[in-house]
């Protein structure tokens, strides 16, 4: 029999998610990246409502991408957006879903990088991108200019459109790839927690559970362990 004591956790760095999404494709990634990661999220809404970003050959969007593409160090070239209460102190890593729009980062997204890129210098970057089909390396671009001394992943991951209900493994991937939970010496990726125990314990001597299986989920914390084999997976 062994008997342990166990610190499930140990770091306290946080993750900001950051997002825009009109027809809820980047929505749905993020759903399916917080159901893999411990984070705050965030919705960027345009101020003005109702418009139809796809009337017209996506004249709307055309024209908001024209304007900072004209302008980019301007803050009248990018639209406006309800007001977002964040502290970008409190994170570690920021990870932006950005819809593509003209070969660019979704407008407004754009608005919230261009007001709080500087204050992400430092963080870890990383960057989903959704598009029907174009490729990537343009809104990388505006996500390097807006955030100009943000501490970037090696690789971005570029969902399409028709992957959207497939996003799951790709994220999966994806962190995996990037290295996520070392990189970033992040909070743990949820589906890491991983233990298998005969029983776990509070440190006041509660049992919590027994048999704890691969897809149990602890909060931070210390535990007592019996068991007769543990293990944190890769
Ligand atoms: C204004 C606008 C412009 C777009 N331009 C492109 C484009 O140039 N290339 C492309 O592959 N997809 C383009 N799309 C499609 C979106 O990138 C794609 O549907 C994405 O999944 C939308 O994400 P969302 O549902 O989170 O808004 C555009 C969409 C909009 C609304």
């Amino acid at each position: 029999m062994l008997t342990i004591l166990l610190t499930a956790v140990s770091t306290n760095a946080k993750t900001l998610v950051v997002y825009y999404s009109y027809t809820n494709n980047i929505h749905q990634v993020v759903s399916a990246l917080t159901s893999q990661i411990d984070a705050d999220v965030i919705r960027i809404e345009p101020a003005e409502k109702g418009l139809n970003y796809a009337a017209n050959n996506y004249a709307i969007g055309s024209a908001q991408i024209s304007a900072i593409r004209k302008n980019p160090n301007d803050a009248s070239s990018y639209p406006t957006i309800d007001p977002v209460e964040v502290n970008l102190a409190d994170y570690d890593c920021i990870i932006i879903g950005a819809p593509l729009w003209w070969s660019n980062m979704a407008a407004p997204l754009q608005t919230f990088l261009f007001r709080n890129g500087a204050a992400m210098a430092g963080k870890h970057i990383g960057l989903i991108v959704s598009s029907a089909s174009s490729g990537i390396s343009g809104v990388e671009s505006d996500a390097r200019r807006l955030i100009p001394n943000g501490d970037f992943f090696p690789s971005s991951l570029w969902i399409r459109s028709s992957q959207t209900a497939n996003s799951a493994t790709l994220i999966r991937q994806w962190l995996k790839e990037i290295d996520y939970e070392t990189t970033g010496n992040i909070e743990g990726v949820k589906t890491d927690k991983r233990l298998t125990t005969n029983a776990i314990y509070s440190i006041s001597g509660s049992l919590i559970g027994s048999r704890m299986s691969s897809t149990d989920k602890l909060n931070k914390g210390i535990y007592i362990i019996n068991g007769t084999k543990t293990y944190k997976s890769n």
